[in-house]
């Protein structure tokens, strides 16, 4: 297995692109199953754990892929299992995304449920809820969904989310577009993920109004076509990089983003004292002399984002004072918290809340990783923690960030990735 090990103490300068983003790439890649004719093209995806999981979903089921320079080929002409088995969806929640469009292209499904998360519930019943509103029949036996049509094709409704979804919103839409009539769906999600996912799907030939808000329109079309695609940047690996930076004291500047997507990250940022400048596609921070204590709410986009609370968290260990995180879409999402604290960090957890007592000394340990932001957390404290920190089982961060202890080594940090046995 692979640690990575930081020696902490070098402040962060310099530039750095932002790698494409994990979580548009993956519905992207999903809806090319709508599409039995041509090849796509997607650019700007990244190399990444989680996109090769994926992928290998999709070749299982038929399609033949291409990578190469992070732009990825596509053909899905060739798919004929509607299968997506166990020993694949296991590794990734994500896999549900074949749900819709396998169910719009052949009317029927079979995906494995996807097991338990590293930080607690994460139902898929809004999935569900939306592919029985457009016509399915779902039947769950044996962990595994079946949905199939009583023959024809799936029919237009309105689907009105009682919560906000990024996945259920994604596989709505998905199996929306190739319904009969008109689909309208009420408190989507409006995350850049699925905006992005909404202009490939009309680059394909789809019919969808109100594109990045909340209230979507999509009247079905009988045909889409494979078409080029540029994937958006990540912006949680972005504000990822700015908060590595800013526990430093460092100044950076990240290319390739769009400042609009990280608007209410970057006003935090500002809050804790930081200087941000923004330019069409990047975003330059400079840190203070001292962080300011700064309390986050995490909730749907256009909200702070949750993947963006725990390096928050960590970033606040250094802050002068006393700060509250709280996660309002995921209650349990805190295995990072005792992980800080082995740091030396004082940190407390009051139900879906954080409570970060700032400037405590942290000094360099063995840490283990437990999901993929929870790693990321680990990685920008140990860029400060006195001593080596030795960041363990760094799959998780592999599975989202690309090239991370990279970027982050080319702007000054001391990261070096080593092999390790668990129980040596
Ligand atoms: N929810 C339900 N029922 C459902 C689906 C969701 O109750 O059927 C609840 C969840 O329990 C949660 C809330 O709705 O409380 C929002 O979950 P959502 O469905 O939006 O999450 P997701 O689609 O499974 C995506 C990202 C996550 C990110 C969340 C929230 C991908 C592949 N994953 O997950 O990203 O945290 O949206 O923004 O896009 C990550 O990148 O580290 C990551 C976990």
């Amino acid at each position: 297995m692979d640690k990575l090990v930081i020696r902490g103490g070098r402040r962060l300068s310099g530039t750095v692109a932002a790698s494409g983003s994990k979580n548009s790439s993956l519905p992207v890649i999903a809806a090319t199953l709508l599409c039995g004719n041509g090849t796509f093209v997607l650019h700007n995806i990244p190399d990444l754990q989680d996109i090769k999981t994926f992928t290998q979903l999709l070749q299982h089921l038929g399609a033949e892929t291409t990578f190469s320079d992070n732009t990825m080929t596509i053909s899905t002409e060739k798919v004929k299992s509607v299968q997506a088995p166990y020993e694949l969806v296991k590794k990734m929640r994500a896999s549900i995304y074949v749900l819709g469009p396998m169910l719009a292209r052949f009317g029927t499904a079979r995906v494995s449920l996807p097991g338990g998360c590293a930080f607690g519930p994460r139902p898929i019943d809004l999935h569900l809820m939306a592919m029985e509103k457009l016509g399915a029949r779902i039947t769950i036996e044996t962990g595994y969904i079946d949905a199939s049509m009583d023959g024809g094709k799936l029919r237009g409704a309105h689907i009105e989310f009682p919560v906000t979804s990024v996945g259920a919103t994604g596989n709505a839409v998905m199996a929306a577009v190739l319904a009969e009539g008109m689909t309208t769906i009420g408190n989507a999600a409006a995350e850049p993920e699925i905006e992005t996912l909404c202009r490939f799907l009309k680059a394909m030939g789809a019919n969808i109004k109100g594109i990045g808000t909340t209230e979507l329109k999509i009247k079905g079309t009988s045909s889409l076509e494979a078409v080029e695609f540029h994937n958006i940047f990540d912006r949680i690996e972005a504000g990822t990089l700015l908060a590595a930076a800013a526990i430093t004291g460092g100044e950076i500047t990240v290319n390739g983003v769009i400042p609009e997507q990280l608007k209410a990250v970057l006003k935090k940022f500002v809050h804790a004292g930081c200087t941000i400048e923004t330019s069409e596609n990047s975003v330059t921070l400079k840190s203070p002399e001292i962080l300011v204590p700064t309390d986050v709410v995490a909730k749907p986009y256009p909200s702070f984002p949750t993947d963006m609370q725990a390096q928050w968290i960590a970033l606040m260990t250094r802050a002068d004072g006393t700060s509250h995180i709280t996660d309002k879409i995921y209650h349990e999402r805190f295995n990072h918290i005792p992980e800080l604290n082995r740091l030396g960090a004082h940190i407390e957890i009051r139900k879906n809340q954080a409570v970060v007592h700032g400037l405590r000394k942290l000094s360099g340990t063995k840490v283990m990783s437990t999901d993929l932001r929870a790693s990321a957390s680990l990685v920008i404290a140990g860029l400060v923690a006195e001593g080596t920190t030795e960041v363990l089982r760094v799959y998780h961060l592999d599975r989202g960030y690309e090239k991370i202890e990279v970027k982050l080594n080319s702007l000054g940090a001391d990261i070096k990735r080593e092999q390790y046995k668990e129980f040596e």
